[in-house]
């Protein structure tokens, strides 16, 4: 399955963005982040920012927007999509998560969706260092008192959210390093039933492909939860020099 995904990145853009541009009708993705924080006049990345879902909502609000993914067919379709908004104060450029070309305390807030999980999934011997070497990045690029958002599948096809199995590593280690916890529906409405088959299909694959035909589903449900982390300097310099100190200890 997410293999399945891995290809559609490099090479289904178009797909892509047809299919979650359905994605959350009801406008639950911009109410969740606007109840967490005031994005206007924030310097902000995305990170895998795909085909620019969450750029394009935030373009407008903020002083300046960078989107970065490890996909540059999936930046192509977001650079398309900005150059047509009239916005100026966007870039894009391909760098993982856990090697940003960005300024050290240079950032008010970062958001992500649906794509930080996948250091945990695509790395399953490693999946905590990886998690943690992009949770350094993010200490280094933001200042102190910004905000992480980060949006992650709790089960599409569901009316109410499940952990979904591939994220079994990541769900708890977001509560372990101190992210706090909400869930919103995100469902998809489809402009006919051929749509919502071929689309649901196309990505998720065939199970939920089959489903959406049997349950008739135009809407198709979704649940998403949203994690966010202030990043505080004291408590940031705090954690350094204790570490320090149990190191100093481990060697003296
Ligand atoms: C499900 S898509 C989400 C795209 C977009 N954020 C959205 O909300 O539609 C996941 C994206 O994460 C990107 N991605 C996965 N691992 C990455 C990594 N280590 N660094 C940067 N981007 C990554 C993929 O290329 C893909 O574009």
């Amino acid at each position: 399955m997410s293999d399945q995904q891995r290809k559609i990145y490099q090479s289904e853009g178009d797909r892509y963005e047809a299919l979650i541009s359905r994605e959350d009708y009801q406008g639950n993705i911009p109410r969740a982040i606007d109840e967490i924080v005031s994005v206007d006049g924030l310097d902000v990345l995305d990170l895998g920012a795909g085909t620019g879902r969450l750029t394009l909502m935030l373009a407008p609000r903020v002083k300046s927007i960078r989107a970065f993914d490890a996909s540059a067919e999936m930046l192509r379709v977001c650079r398309e999509r900005l150059m047509v908004s009239g916005l100026s104060n966007w870039q894009v450029d391909v760098a993982d998560h856990r090697q940003l070309p960005v300024e050290d305390h240079s950032v008010d807030l970062v958001v992500s969706g649906w794509s930080v999980s996948y250091l945990a999934v695509w790395n399953p011997d490693s999946w905590r260092r990886e998690l943690e070497k992009w949770l350094g990045e993010m200490k280094r690029v933001l200042n102190g008192g910004s905000f992480i958002i980060l949006f992650e599948s709790l089960g599409t096809g569901n009316d109410s959210p499940i952990q979904l199995d591939h994220l079994k590593d990541y769900y708890p280690w977001l509560e372990e390093v101190g992210f706090q916890s909400k869930w919103i529906r995100t469902d998809y409405k489809f402009e006919s039933i051929e749509e919502a088959e071929e689309l649901s299909r196309f990505f998720f694959g065939n199970e939920l492909g089959d489903k959406v035909r049997k349950n008739n589903w135009i809407i198709l449900p979704e649940c998403t939860g949203v994690w966010w982390k202030k990043i505080s300097v004291n408590h940031d310099f705090n954690v350094t020099l204790s570490e320090r100190s149990l190191r100093a200890k481990s060697l003296g």
